[in-house]
């Protein structure tokens, strides 16, 4: 038998990118390799790569130039770049750091063991196709491999709203949504390896709109009703929200399904009607706030997240004052907030940008505002009864930590509970960036 080849996968960005790694570990198992922690020993170092802010692109490159001297080393070595930032650029990234032998782009994984093939001729190969094939059909089933008890399932993929600030559009092209059938399968097959708890993933998730099994089209609520009579699952969740996407039957089943957690990622963006139509987001800050009042009723404990971008171009003080009232007003449980960042190509990277010092200013201002809330409401959680899904050991002897319903993490003393139980807890302490309970 010949030894595996190892391959070492570096995930930046989104909880996509999270999902596609493993999808690609898999597609290139079954070429032979298998994972290693260790960038040293691998005969294959890719980067699944976020073009989302100038930073999280430029950072491929610095780590390009510190892998690239592992090649002197290992003359077999080779390196592939994949993800948003493969998209994005293309042939560019070999042209600025010719050590590079792969890119592939979102839509194209399924081509890997292909690719790899190529690269083992001493080629170099380049793929940032939009195929007419569906890449997750083509992709090799997971093996059987037991694992951790919460896991990603991409369900939608890419954008069709072009907001004025963001290249996913570009980067994933247009919406598509999954069949459920093949949802339902990969779920199935999840829960067999000890998974209890699924997090449905689009850019677009509450978009979704796939295809059921009598043919007609079904909303994200049918499909989390589908999910919700597999034996087995116990928790599911969906990450990211669109507010015009925010449907009434999917607001219904945040009231009536039990296996749907009360946690909901709902970004606005801004607080200001003159940004939000900048932004192209075609929402107002007032019929967000109707929607979560909605919401709200049908759920009145849901923990709310949201996303922030301040220094958008154009953006005044006053406008910036709004995204600060509506921050109070809603009160989040969990925010990020980004200051604007020029994306190439995008509407918003032509016009005229707000003094660095000053958005800056807001980022920190916008911080302070966020951080205060989140820490009231994880306060406020001492005391609580709640159940956690059991996760992994914590750093102390005998000590387990998981999530809660509202995904906080929670870590338990002296815990009897075994990885993927869900122990009823009571919380007796708020720390930084947990919560300390004991079972009950
Ligand atoms: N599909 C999701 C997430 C998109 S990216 C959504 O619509 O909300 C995640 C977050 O990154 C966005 O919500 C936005 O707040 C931020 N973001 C996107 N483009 C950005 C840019 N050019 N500069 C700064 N932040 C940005
Ligand atoms: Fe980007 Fe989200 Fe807007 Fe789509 S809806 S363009 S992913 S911010
Ligand atoms: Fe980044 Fe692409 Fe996700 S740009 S946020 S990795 S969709």
């Amino acid at each position: 038998m010949t030894t595996p080849k190892k391959l070492f996968i570096k995930t930046y960005g989104c909880q996509m990118n999270v999902y596609d790694s493993e999808r690609m570990a898999e597609a290139l198992g079954g070429e032979g390799y298998v994972e290693t922690k260790d960038a040293e020993e691998a005969d294959m170092i890719l980067l699944n790569t976020c073009h989302i802010r100038e930073k999280a692109a430029e950072k491929v490159y610095s780590e390009l130039g510190r892998i690239k001297p592992l090649k002197e080393r290992n003359p077999d070595l080779k390196i592939g770049v994949a993800g948003c930032v493969a998209q994005a650029e293309g042939e560019e990234i070999m042209r600025r750091q010719p050590a590079v032998d792969l890119v592939v782009g979102p839509q194209s994984y399924h081509r890997l063991p292909e690719m790899e093939a190529r690269l083992r001729e001493g080629k170099k190969a380049l793929d940032t196709d939009f195929p007419e094939e569906d890449k997750f059909d083509e992709l090799k089933a997971r093996p059987k491999a037991k694992r951790a008890p919460s896991a990603f399932l991409t369900v939608q993929e890419g954008c069709d709203k072009f907001c004025a600030f963001c290249v996913v559009p570009y980067t994933r092209g247009a919406e598509v949504s999954r069949p459920v059938s093949r949802i339902l399968e990969e779920a199935r097959a999840l829960i067999d390896r000890g998974v209890r708890e699924i997090t449905l993933l689009g850019q677009n998730v509450n978009a979704y709109h796939g295809q059921g099994a009598d043919g007609s089209e079904k909303s994200l609520a049918d499909l989390i009703w589908a999910l919700s009579d597999v034996d087995g699952l116990e928790r599911l969740r969906f990450t990211t929200s669109h507010p015009n996407d925010m449907q009434d039957d999917l607001i219904e089943a945040h009231r009536d399904c039990p296996k749907l957690m009360p946690y909901l990622h709902l970004p606005v963006q801004s607080g200001s009607d003159k940004i939000l139509k900048r932004m192209n987001r075609s929402h107002t800050a007032d019929s967000y706030l109707r929607l979560i009042e909605r919401i709200r009723a049908a759920r009145p404990d849901i923990l709310l997240s949201g996303d922030f971008i301040v220094g958008f171009p154009e953006e005044t003080e006053e406008d910036f004052q709004a995204t600060l009232d509506l921050i109070r007003e809603v009160n989040y449980g969990y925010a990020y907030s980004f200051k604007y960042s020029t994306r190439p190509g995008t509407p918003a990277a032509e016009r005229a940008q707000v003094d660095a010092a000053e958005a800056d200013d807001r980022l920190q201002r916008i911080q302070a505002l966020i951080t205060q809330q989140q820490q009231a409401i994880q306060q406020a959680m001492v005391g609580r009864d709640l159940n956690v899904l059991i996760e992994k050991p914590g750093k102390f002897d005998g000590q387990m930590v998981g999530k809660s319903e509202y995904l906080h993490a929670v870590h338990i003393d002296e815990c009897k509970a075994q990885i993927g139980d869900i122990l009823p807890v009571r919380i007796v302490e708020a720390k930084r960036n947990s919560l300390a309970a004991v079972s009950r």
